[in-house]
């Protein structure tokens, strides 16, 4: 699984082939989500909501990905990575303790999600996706610009 979060990740970069400089790091960072939206919303939501058809498989693999996705979120922000390109609220940086909150309930809640996924405990996984939904959205209000 490691190895499938690593590639993906490398397809996130790879139309930024300078993402460790400083001035691209928010292209990592918008790439990253990108990659969390796609498995979070385009499989799984879009899986709940039948707008494509459920395939258990994909669903598991998904859910697993953001669980190894999840804990690298906090690589995204380094210091110098404001951008006028990026919605990053400077908060980020001067709230960093509360930043790290978000980031932590983020983390929680993804491992909760797939838990459940994982243990097919049907009546567990749509409360958890909620509270996953819940973050993103928490996060965003506080810490993206809109
Ligand atoms: C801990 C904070 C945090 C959490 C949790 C979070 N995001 Fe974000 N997200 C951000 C920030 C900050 C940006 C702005 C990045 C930028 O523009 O530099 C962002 C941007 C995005 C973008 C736009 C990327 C782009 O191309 O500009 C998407 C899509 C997104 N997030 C999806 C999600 C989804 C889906 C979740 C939950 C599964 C989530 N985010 C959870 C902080 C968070």
């Amino acid at each position: 699984m490691r190895v499938i979060a690593g590639s993906l990740i490398l397809v996130a970069l790879s139309s930024s082939a300078l993402a460790s400089d400083a001035d691209k790091a928010y292209e990592f960072r918008q790439g990253y989500w990108q990659v969390v939206k796609h498995e979070f919303g385009d499989v799984m939501a879009a899986m709940i909501q039948k707008k494509r058809p459920m395939d258990q498989e994909r669903f598991q693999a998904a859910a697993a990905r953001l669980a190894v996705l999840a804990p690298l979120a906090k690589e995204t922000t380094p210091v110098g990575s404001e951008s006028d390109e990026s919605r990053a609220l400077p908060k980020i940086w001067s709230d960093a303790d509360g930043y790290a909150e978000k980031l932590s309930a983020f983390e929680k809640n993804v491992a909760a999600l797939n838990q459940a996924v994982a243990s097919g405990d049907q009546g567990a996984i749509a409360p958890a996706f909620k509270n996953v939904a819940g973050a993103c959205k928490a996060c965003h209000k506080a810490y993206r610009a809109d």
